[in-house]
């Protein structure tokens, strides 16, 4: 691939990457405290969600540290670009930052629901990141190779504990409102937004980490 378009492609990909792995980790951060104060018995489902939550935060950074070895900030994409924001979305109608967790946990529907979301969302990353992985233009970047290999180890970890808790209570299998919201999201990020990023010159650059606020996470 023509080396400028090389660079913009990983570019995007990295920049939204990036944006969804911190989603990913602060959202979690929400649904684990109202888990602790509705299920404080199930400390095994806790722990595996604290894991999760460590594991994308770990994510998060392997694509701040790639983004600060070349010395530029990412691309300032937004919730747009965030596939368990718009399911949220799609499914609860209101976004992350909008979602009453434990109105959501109180209800053991509306709960089932969000770990089916949860369960959707990984498989769709494990499975696009298996792509990704068979793609030239990302093995020509042997960091970034590097980072998608990492999650697609970690992957599968993510969504066995909430199918895990999902199968003991019956609810597992995902509706299929809530397939076609996946499919469909997937399929317009794909076919409509990351062009659209990825042809805007006028796109800017993030200003600030997301993370610059944050407490340095302790060390594993
Ligand atoms: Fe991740
Ligand atoms: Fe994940």
């Amino acid at each position: 691939m023509f080396q400028p378009l090389r660079r913009r492609y990983l570019d995007v990909l990295a920049s939204i990457y990036l944006f969804n792995e911190h989603r990913g980790y602060s959202s979690l951060d929400r649904v684990l405290a109202a888990l602790r104060q509705r299920h404080p018995d199930a400390t095994d489902f806790i722990a595996q969600v604290e894991k999760h939550r460590a594991d994308e935060r770990r994510h998060y950074r392997m694509f701040r540290v790639w983004f600060e070895r070349q010395g530029r900030m990412p691309l300032a994409v937004d919730k747009s670009c965030a596939h368990i924001d718009r399911m949220i979305r799609l499914m609860f109608g209101c976004d992350i930052d909008g979602l009453d967790t434990d109105s959501v946990i109180a209800s053991d529907a509306r709960f089932a629901r969000l770990c089916r979301i949860i369960v959707l969302t990984e498989q769709r990353g494990l499975w696009q990141v298996g792509k990704l992985l068979t793609m030239p233009v990302v093995a020509s970047d042997r960091a970034l190779l590097r980072i998608f290999q990492l999650i697609e180890r970690d992957e599968p970890s993510h969504y066995l504990p909430y199918e895990g808790w999902l199968r003991t209570r019956g609810e597992a299998r995902p509706r299929l409102a809530e397939r076609m919201a996946d499919w469909w999201l997937h399929k317009s990020l794909i076919l409509f937004k990351l062009p659209l990023l990825f042809f805007n010159p006028a796109l800017p650059r993030r200003t600030a980490w997301q993370d610059a606020g944050e407490l340095p996470a302790a060390p594993a």
